[in-house]
């Protein structure tokens, strides 16, 4: 009996597998944040091929909060709508439908209007950004809601809030990209106050029965980033304010990753946080067997499976693992089934 291929419920949304396309930045949309039909197709497929769920990439909630020009967005109601097309594709093929929303911080490659929690550079080329005052963490927060409020209306089933691979609420937390002194620098408390006010401000306007995931950094490998204990601490305080999954990201604080990779190579952080929380995880990291992904799900390392670049490379992977684990599929356009049976005359 495959695990992988066993659905999962998360509030009032049932999963019919465990294989999630991990969210990925295409650079393939248009300057004015709006979806085009690269994207639809490109997301369209991974839906065809059979993923339990699609994480969207970055859906920056104001235009400073973009990575580059290029991004999706949700700050405005037209860009809703051009996602809401998608998601009713998707939702055709089976498939659920999650909107990652995002802001850079220092990050962002617009670099005339990035914020961060200080004056603190990532890397040469990208320069200093502007300290975020208290009108801009204001402005942040409500940006936040008001794309949550607009993923609703898109119809999407849950939402992702982004906190890792060094991006703006990972910024705060770790104390290499934070020299603040009031109240959101300094302690652990002060320095993942943001993340939970933006938690607070999103489950109170995202509906009971819609799961919440937060994609947190579990480790950054670095001096004065943030440590393992200190994302168990946050996770924790996460699953007080209602998030339902936690998404487990590692590293990237500073250029470069850190720490070693392999295959399954952030699944351990993702089994710790797991025990420390008894909330569900995801995990991504170079998986590309349908083995590895049983041994994950199967010994309850983690709940679910992000792929990211296997699914890039094959958005049929879902459908040749199910093959390969001998599971039950039901194909989102039946006639697959006849390229999937033993070799006969095709007509
Ligand atoms: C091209 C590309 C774009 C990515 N963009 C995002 C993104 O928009 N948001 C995010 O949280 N992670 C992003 N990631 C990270 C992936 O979601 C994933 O966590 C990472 O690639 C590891 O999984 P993998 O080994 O299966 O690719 C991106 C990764 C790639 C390769």
């Amino acid at each position: 009996m495959s695990k992988v291929f066993s659905p999962l419920t998360l509030r009032g949304m049932t999963l019919r597998n465990r294989i999630v396309m991990s969210p990925m930045l295409m650079y393939r949309g248009q300057e004015d944040g709006l979806l085009n039909e690269h994207l639809y197709v490109h997301y369209g497929a991974r839906a065809l091929g059979g993923a339990a769920m699609i994480v969207t990439e970055v859906l920056a909630v104001e235009p400073r909060g973009r990575i580059s020009a290029k991004d999706l967005g949700l700050w405005n109601d037209d860009q809703a709508e051009g996602l809401k097309r998608l998601v009713q594709f998707v939702h055709s093929c089976g498939t659920k439908i999650c909107a990652q929303l995002a802001h850079a911080g220092r990050k962002s490659h617009l670099t005339e209007t990035a914020i961060g929690p200080s004056a603190r550079a990532y890397d040469n080329d990208l320069g200093t950004p502007s300290e975020a005052t208290s009108a801009d963490i204001e402005g942040v927060k409500e940006n936040y809601r008001a794309a949550a409020l607009r993923a609703l209306a898109a119809g999407f089933d849950a939402l992702e809030i982004h906190a890792a691979n060094g991006y703006l609420l990972h910024e705060f937390m770790a104390p290499v990209s934070n020299a603040r002194t009031d109240q959101y620098g300094g302690s652990l408390e002060n320095r993942i106050r943001l993340a939970l006010e933006v938690v607070e401000t999103v489950r109170a306007v995202w509906p009971d029965d819609r799961p919440l995931l937060y994609r947190i950094c579990a480790t950054d490998f670095e001096d004065n980033g943030v440590t393992e204990d200190e994302a168990h601490m946050l996770a924790k305080e996460l699953a007080k304010r209602g998030v339902d999954l936690i998404d487990v990201q590692t590293g990237n604080i500073l250029p470069g990753y850190a720490g070693p990779v392999f295959p399954g190579y952030q699944t351990g952080y993702a089994e710790r946080i797991r025990k420390a929380t008894n909330l569900p995880t995801a995990t991504t990291g170079s998986i590309a067997s349908i083995d590895l992904a049983e041994d994950i799900v199967s010994n309850g390392r983690s709940d679910l499976i992000f792929l990211g670049r296997t699914l890039l490379r094959d958005p049929f992977w879902p459908i040749r693992a199910a093959k390969e684990a001998g599971a039950e599929l039901e194909l989102p356009i039946p006639t697959y089934a006849r390229a999937t049976g033993p070799f006969e005359r095709g007509f």
